[in-house]
């Protein structure tokens, strides 16, 4: 038996995914899944074997290293790459401006998106990333595109970084933001869509609770019809 719903939240880089997603998991007691952050580890292993980020079966290989915990009654999933832990570590530049790329790797995706499914099979979860909605999870029974203005999201990503002491450009930053989507958007394998049973929510101008409680009311409608 099903324990809780499936929330599948997809929408571009910096829309307040991850943020959101976390809190709305802790409301409900779901578990929360960041699927970003695989394929970010796995991009984090390419670099550091020096592998070229183009050569599928090579990077295919290097999926075995991964593995991703979740701490139970906590919105904390932790990423290991063999027995290190890349939490942190996948969330630097270098992994970020690489990730596009290796995510479009038809093989690497087959393998992440197995993986995903069964991770939500149990349902009790909330999932953010790009293609949850439209290719992980088809049948999840609340899904959310999550949108705000590049000006807005490059802000976002400004602010999260000198928090980390990180200090590039506003313009820079929002050059990566718009390369990101494009390629995230146009790649051949489950790109960055909007499902068509999806419910849009431009964030511009919404505060973070604003946005945790139109999902949580969205998800709380959707329990009740589902008794
Ligand atoms: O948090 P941020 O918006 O920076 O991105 P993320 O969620 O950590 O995802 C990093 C990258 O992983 C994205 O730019 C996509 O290339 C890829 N990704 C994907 O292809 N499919 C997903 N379901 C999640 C992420
Ligand atoms: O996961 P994703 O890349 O979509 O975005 P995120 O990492 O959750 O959010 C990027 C930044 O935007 C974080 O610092 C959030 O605190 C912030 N944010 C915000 O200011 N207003 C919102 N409505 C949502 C997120």
């Amino acid at each position: 038996d099903k324990q809780g719903l499936q929330v599948a939240i997809d929408g571009p880089a910096s829309a307040g995914k991850s943020t959101v997603a976390k809190i709305v998991a802790q409301r409900f007691n779901y578990i929360y899944c960041d699927t970003g952050a695989m394929y970010r580890a796995i991009t984090w292993k390419a670099l550091q074997a020096g592998a070229d980020l183009g050569d599928e079966a090579t990077i295919k290989q290097l999926l075995d290293a991964i593995t991703i915990r979740f701490e139970p009654g906590t919105p904390v999933q932790k990423v290991f790459v063999d027995d290190t832990e890349v939490t942190l570590a996948i969330r630097q530049p270098d992994v970020t401006n690489n990730v596009s790329q290796v995510s479009a790797l038809p093989a690497i995706r087959t393998e992440l998106t197995a993986r995903q499914r069964q991770i939500a099979d149990a349902g009790g979860i909330v999932m953010d990333g790009r293609d949850i909605g439209s290719t992980v999870l088809p049948h999840a029974e609340v899904k959310i595109f999550l949108v705000a203005s590049v000006d807005e999201r490059a802000q976002r990503r400004l602010k999260d970084n000198a928090a980390k002491g990180i200090h590039t450009p506003l313009a820079t930053l929002k050059h990566e933001i718009e390369e990101r989507d494009r390629k995230d958007s146009t790649r051949k394998v489950s790109p960055l869509t909007q499902a068509a049973d999806a419910i849009r929510l431009d964030t511009t101008s919404l505060s973070i609770d604003q946005v945790a409680d139109k999902i949580a009311e969205i998800i709380r409608e959707k329990e009740l019809q589902e008794k």
